[in-house]
């Protein structure tokens, strides 16, 4: 294979080490918060069948009609790579039999697939963090998600966000609003772009969130479905609302919000920034009360929600914190291939005495110049070297590295105290 045959596939990216400090950072940080609020990891296949996601997230999303990476195994059976990670969650809940009235407060994250048009943001590959608490009625735990969510973006210094909510109601109350919207876009059906008028009759709400400048003005008139909503659902949602307000937590409520997937109900929420062009939203969700019990599960009132990790990532880059990959504490060189040996040896026996100093021993030789000028750029605090002489008296030196101080001489067994003694000075 050529080299130019050799390109990654479209849309799927390497994430490489010069990145990776920030990736760990931002998975670090929700995996210390998640645990503090008492959410519990799992983990989900990549892949499942591909009616799990027809029948969550919808015959007539554009997830489900043109996104799905899908093949067919030897026996027929249609499997698909998880665009998404909330229908495999309860999948799992149901299948492995972790729902009977239980209250479930789970997180995971991974690689998640969609077919998209892959630009600055919006990739083929992409990594979600995804939370879901499942059983709980709300609108309290609502509440503490979205609390949550605000409290992971002041951990990561992330401030140009804003929060969008709105209730979807119930599946009762979004029907008299979808033949009110089905009317209203008929009357109107000439200003409807091709996308629009065969949303027309598959999933008309989503014609909302056509961002066609053409459309704006129709769906301007459009009803809007808070006129609609159930009065439960209206109750709910001004708790939420109440709440939040009250609890400092800046909102926009945004009637127009309603989501790509079918299955949510009540309240639906996305954190947007401006600082990412137009793949704006980093963390998107919402309630979906009906999903456990159309997949043949029990009915599990159930709220959640997912990130976009690269597109938190990059609003974490652009705060100019520092993720470099931290430095060793002591750098070993050694000259001539029996020092070398020992010193691997001895460095060995180090690590399993001072498990809380970090030593990188040289590789690859060289001469004492070059491995000074490796230890230097390591920026380790302090060299330890290895001469052969001195280790056939059983001893070897420390020099401090970033100050002007002189190598002293010490035998091997008083390393371990030396070392950290040394260490503590600098
Ligand atoms: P979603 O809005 O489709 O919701 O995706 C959640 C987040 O994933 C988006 O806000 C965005 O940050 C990121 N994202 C989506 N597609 C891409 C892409 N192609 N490239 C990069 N990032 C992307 C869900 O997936 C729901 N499962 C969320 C949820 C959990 N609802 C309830 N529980």
């Amino acid at each position: 294979m050529s080299q130019s045959n050799l390109a990654a596939v479209r849309g799927m990216n390497d994430v490489l080490p010069a990145a990776i400090g920030a990736w760990q950072h931002l998975e670090r940080n929700a995996r210390e918060l998640f645990a503090a609020y008492g959410f519990e990891e799992l983990r989900v296949p990549l892949v499942e069948q591909t009616t799990l996601f027809k029948r969550s997230i919808g015959e007539f999303t554009d997830i489900v009609e043109k996104e799905m990476f899908t093949f067919t195994e030897a026996d027929g059976e249609s499997l698909t790579l998880r665009p998404e990670a909330t229908a495999g969650i309860a999948r799992a809940a149901i299948t492995n039999g972790l729902l009977r009235g239980a209250r479930l407060k789970l997180w995971t994250s991974g690689p998640m697939f969609r077919h998209e048009r892959p630009q600055h943001g919006r990739y083929r590959q992409f990594y979600q963090i995804d939370v879901e608490a499942l059983g709980f009625a709300g609108p309290d735990i609502d509440i503490e998600l979205i609390a949550m969510t605000a409290r992971l973006w002041r951990l990561l210094g992330i401030s140009r966000v804003q929060l969008k909510l709105n209730s979807l109601g119930t599946p009762e109350s979004r029907r008299v609003y979808r033949e009110k919207l089905v009317e209203y876009f008929t009357q109107h059906a000439a200003a409807l772009d091709a996308d629009s008028q065969r949303r027309l009759s598959g999933n008309p709400l989503r014609i909302l969130d056509s961002k066609h400048p053409a459309m704006q003005a129709v769906i301007g008139g459009a009803p809007l479905l808070s006129a609609y909503l159930d009065a439960e659902s209206r109750e709910h949602f001004d708790a939420l609302c109440a709440t939040l307000t009250a609890m400092g937590i800046d909102y926009v409520v945004d009637p127009r919000l309603v989501r790509g997937l079918d299955y949510y109900s009540r309240t639906v929420f996305e954190w947007v920034t401006d600082a990412l062009g137009s793949q704006n939203a980093i963390c998107s969700g919402g309630r979906y009360d009906g999903l456990i019990s159309q997949l043949g599960g029990e009915a599990t009132p159930a709220i959640g929600f997912a990130m976009g990790v690269e597109r938190v990532v990059e609003l974490l880059q652009q705060t100019g914190q520092a993720f470099s990959r931290p430095s060793p504490d002591v750098y070993v060189l050694a000259s001539g291939e029996r020092a070398m040996r020992a010193g691997l040896a001895l460095v060995e026996r180090l690590r399993d005495e001072l498990p809380a100093v970090v030593f990188e021993m040289n590789q690859g030789g060289g001469n004492f110049k070059a491995q000074f000028r490796r230890a230097d750029r390591s920026g380790a605090r302090l060299a330890l070297i290895l001469g052969e002489n001195e280790l056939e008296r059983g001893a070897a030196a420390l020099k401090p590295l970033r100050l002007d101080a002189a190598q002293a001489e010490c035998t091997l067994a008083e390393l371990p105290a030396r070392i950290p003694a040394i260490l503590d000075t600098l």
